[in-house]
C-alpha cells in the first residue's frame, strides 16, 4: 500500500473483498445478547450465529462477511488486566469476519485470507507466521495435516512459517460446551525480521509467546465439534468456517504504526482527552497507560449502552459500571481530572465508531446523561471509600497491628472500586502493611463469581440440542387480516414429539408449534398439549426459545411420550389475548414516549 489506508478504507476492502465472493454483508449483531442476560457480551463474531453452527438455526445465506461489535471483560475470553498496560489488547474491539455454513471449509478460508493478506494488501510474507492444531491426545484428536498441507501446497507461504501448536492455540472454543473446532492462526512479525528472520519459531521469543513483535492477526477456525457438558466432542451435522481478524491490529499494521492506539480509530479520542487533562499522549509513560485505558473503556461502554445496557450492580450493568470507574481512576491519578469528564470523551468516541455503528452516533445526549450521572455517583462513592478505609485502618491501629486484613482491604475494591496498589499506597502512608494473600483469596473468590455470571448458561444443555431441528412455528398473532375463525383455529393443532427433557419443569419438543415462544416483549404462551390417544398430557406453562428451536415449559402427566408420537396443542386464549394486548399497548407507549421524549427512549 503506498498511502496510509483510513480505517473506513480497510473495514470496507474487507467486507468488499468477501462481498466479490459471494458473501452476504450483514451489519454487527449487537455488543450483548438482547434475550439473553446471562450471556454478559458478544466475545466473538461467530455468537450470532451459534445456532446455525448447532444446527438448530438456519439463515438464507450460506456465506456472509461482518463487523462485530464485541466485549471482552468476564468469561473464558477476558482481556481486562491487559488493556491499557500494552498497546494492542481491548475490552471492546471489532472482529472482522467472513463465515461459510456448510458451504466452503479449510481450502476456501485459507487460500482466500492469504490472497487478502498478501495481494490485496500487500504485506510481505517474509512477515506473516501461521499455526495449526497439532492434534490432542485427551480428545482424541490428530493434528491438522489437511490445514498444514493446504498452506504449504496451496499458497506461496515460506514453509519454515507454519508452526504447530497445541489446543491451548490451535483449539477455538466458545464456552465450556457449544460448537468447537481446530484453528488456523496468522501472525504478523512487527520485529526486524531481516536480522533474525526465523525468530518466528522460537518458543521463547516467537509466535504466540506473549510479546509485541510477533501478534495474531486472523483466526480461522474450522467449526466441526460441539464439546457436550461432560466434555465429550461430537461431530456437528455440517462443517462450517468462522474466521476472526482484529480490525485494529491489521489497521495499525497497514499504517505502519506500532500500537492499535496509533491508528485513526484513536486518534481522535486522544485529542479530546488531551483537551480535556491539558496533557498530551506519547509524553509519559504512566499518562498514555490512562489515556488508553480511558479511549478503550468508553469504547467499551458507549456502545453497551447505545445497545441499551446501562450500569447497575449486577451483570453486564457490573461491568459497564466497573469500566466506568477504572476510567475515571485513571483520569483522577494519572491524568489530574477531579471533576466529571468522561462523558465529554463520548462524542469523540462516536464520531470515529459512528462510522461503521451509527446506532452510536444516533445516542450521543443518552450516553453523556448516562456516563455524567454514574461519574457523579462515583465521586460521592470514592469519598465514602476513604472513610470506610480509615475507619479499617483505624481498628487495625487500635488492635496494636500493623497489617491490614486482605479479605477486608478487598471490599474497598470491590465496593469502591479501589485498585490494590491504591490501597497499598493508603495503608503505606499509615505505616500499615496489606495481607496480600488474604486479598488474592478474596479476588480469586470474587473472579469465579464473575466467570460464573459469564458462563454460557442456558435452557437446554449442548446434549439436550443435539440433533435438534428448527422447530416450525405455526404461531399466528391476532391481526386484523386473519378472520376471527382463522384466528381462532391457529390456537390449535396436531404436531409430532420430537424429545421430552427431564422434569421440574419437564421441557416438551414438538416438531411445529402454535406456541407463542416469548422473545423480547411477548411473554410465552401457555396452555396444554395432549396424546390424542390420551396416555400423556403436558400442561404449558410457558413458552421460550433457543436459536430457532421451541421450547415448551411444563408438567407431564401420564406415560412418557415416545419421539413420533402425534401431540395435539392446544393454546390458552384467555392467557393469549391479555398478554397481546398488553404487548401491543407496551410498543404505543414506547412509540409515544420517543414521541415525546426522543429517540434515545429504548426498552429495557
Ligand atoms: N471465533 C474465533 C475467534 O473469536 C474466530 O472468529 O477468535
Amino acid at each position: 500500500m503506498s498511502s496510509k489506508p483510513s480505517a473506513v478504507e480497510v473495514r470496507r476492502q474487507f467486507i468488499d473483498f468477501f462481498s466479490k465472493r459471494e458473501h452476504r454483508e450483514l451489519p454487527s449483531g449487537p455488543v450483548f445478547p438482547q434475550d439473553d442476560p446471562t450471556l454478559l457480551f458478544t466475545n466473538a463474531g461467530m455468537n450470532q450465529f451459534k445456532d446455525v453452527f448447532l444446527g438448530t438455526g438456519t439463515r438464507d445465506y450460506k456465506r456472509a462477511v461482518d463487523t462485530q461489535k464485541c466485549i471482552r471483560v468476564s468469561g473464558k475470553h477476558n482481556d481486562l488486566e491487559e488493556v491499557g498496560v500494552d498497546t494492542y489488547h481491548h475490552t471492546f474491539f471489532e472482529m472482522l469476519g467472513n463465515w461459510s455454513f456448510g458451504d466452503y471449509f479449510k481450502r476456501d478460508a485459507i487460500i482466500w485470507a492469504w490472497e487478502l493478506l498478501t495481494e490485496v494488501w500487500k504485506l510481505p510474507k517474509e512477515r506473516l507466521w501461521v499455526t495449526v492444531f497439532s492434534g490432542d491426545k485427551t480428545d482424541g484428536l490428530p493434528a491438522d495435516e489437511e490445514a498444514e498441507a493446504i498452506w504449504l501446497k496451496e499458497t506461496n507461504i515460506d514453509p519454515a512459517h507454519v508452526l504447530r501448536f497445541d489446543r491451548r492455540d490451535n483449539f477455538w472454543e466458545m464456552g465450556e460446551t457449544g460448537p468447537c473446532g481446530p484453528c488456523s492462526e496468522i501472525h504478523i512479525d512487527r520485529g526486524d525480521a531481516v536480522t533474525e528472520p526465523l525468530l518466528g519459531a522460537n518458543p521463547e521469543l516467537g509466535v504466540n509467546a506473549g510479546n509485541e513483535r510477533f501478534i495474531e492477526l486472523w483466526n480461522l477456525v474450522f467449526m466441526q465439534y460441539n464439546r457436550l457438558g461432560d466434555g465429550s466432542l461430537k461431530e456437528l451435522p455440517a462443517k462450517h468456517v468462522d474466521t476472526g481478524m482484529g480490525f485494529e491490529r491489521v489497521l495499525s499494521v497497514l499504517q505502519g504504526v506500532h500500537s492499535n492506539y496509533d491508528t485513526d480509530l484513536f486518534a481522535p479520542i486522544f485529542a479530546r482527552i488531551g483537551e480535556l487533562s491539558g496533557q498530551t499522549y506519547g509524553e509519559d509513560e504512566t499518562r498514555d497507560i490512562a489515556f488508553r485505558v480511558i479511549a478503550d473503556h468508553m469504547r467499551a461502554v458507549s456502545s453497551a449502552l447505545a445497545d441499551g445496557a446501562l450500569p447497575s450492580n449486577t451483570g453486564r450493568g457490573y461491568v459497564l459500571r466497573r469500566l466506568l470507574r477504572r476510567a475515571a481512576r485513571y483520569g483522577r491519578q494519572a491524568l489530574g481530572m477531579e471533576e466529571p469528564f468522561l462523558f465529554e470523551v463520548i462524542p469523540a468516541v462516536a464520531d470515529v465508531l459512528g462510522q461503521a455503528f451509527p446506532e452510536i452516533s444516533g445516542r450521543i445526549e443518552h450516553l453523556q446523561l448516562i456516563v455524567r450521572k454514574e461519574e457523579e455517583s462515583f465521586g460521592r462513592t470514592l469519598g465514602r471509600g476513604i472513610i470506610q478505609f480509615d475507619r479499617l485502618a483505624d481498628s487495625v491501629a487500635k488492635a496494636k497491628a500493623d497489617t491490614l486484613k486482605g479479605e477486608d482491604a478487598f471490599e474497598l475494591y470491590a465496593t469502591y472500586g479501589f485498585p490494590r496498589d491504591l490501597v497499598e499506597l493508603m495503608a503505606r502512608e499509615r505505616d500499615l502493611k496489606l495481607d496480600a494473600s488474604g486479598w488474592e483469596r478474596a479476588e480469586t473468590e470474587h473472579r469465579n463469581a464473575s466467570r460464573s455470571e459469564g458462563a454460557f448458561k442456558q435452557l437446554l444443555s449442548a446434549e439436550d440440542l443435539e440433533g435438534l431441528s428448527p422447530t416450525i412455528s405455526t404461531y399466528h398473532p391476532n391481526l386484523e387480516s386473519l378472520s376471527a375463525k382463522d384466528f381462532e383455529a391457529s390456537l390449535a393443532g396436531r404436531s409430532k414429539v420430537v424429545r421430552v427433557i427431564g422434569e421440574d419443569p419437564a421441557l416438551l419438543i414438538l416438531a411445529s408449534s402454535p406456541f407463542y415462544a416469548e422473545s423480547g416483549g411477548q411473554i410465552g404462551d401457555r396452555g396444554v398439549i395432549e396424546d390424542p390417544e390420551g396416555r400423556w398430557s403436558f400442561r404449558v406453562d410457558d413458552t421460550k426459545k433457543m436459536g430457532a428451536v421451541i421450547v415448551h415449559l411444563g408438567e407431564l402427566s401420564g406415560s412418557e411420550p415416545s419421539a413420533g408420537d402425534a401431540a395435539d396443542c392446544k393454546v390458552d386464549r384467555a392467557h393469549r389475548l391479555p398478554t397481546q394486548r398488553n404487548h401491543t399497548a407496551t410498543h404505543l407507549l414506547h412509540s409515544a414516549l420517543r414521541e415525546v421524549l426522543g429517540e434515545h427512549v429504548a426498552q429495557q
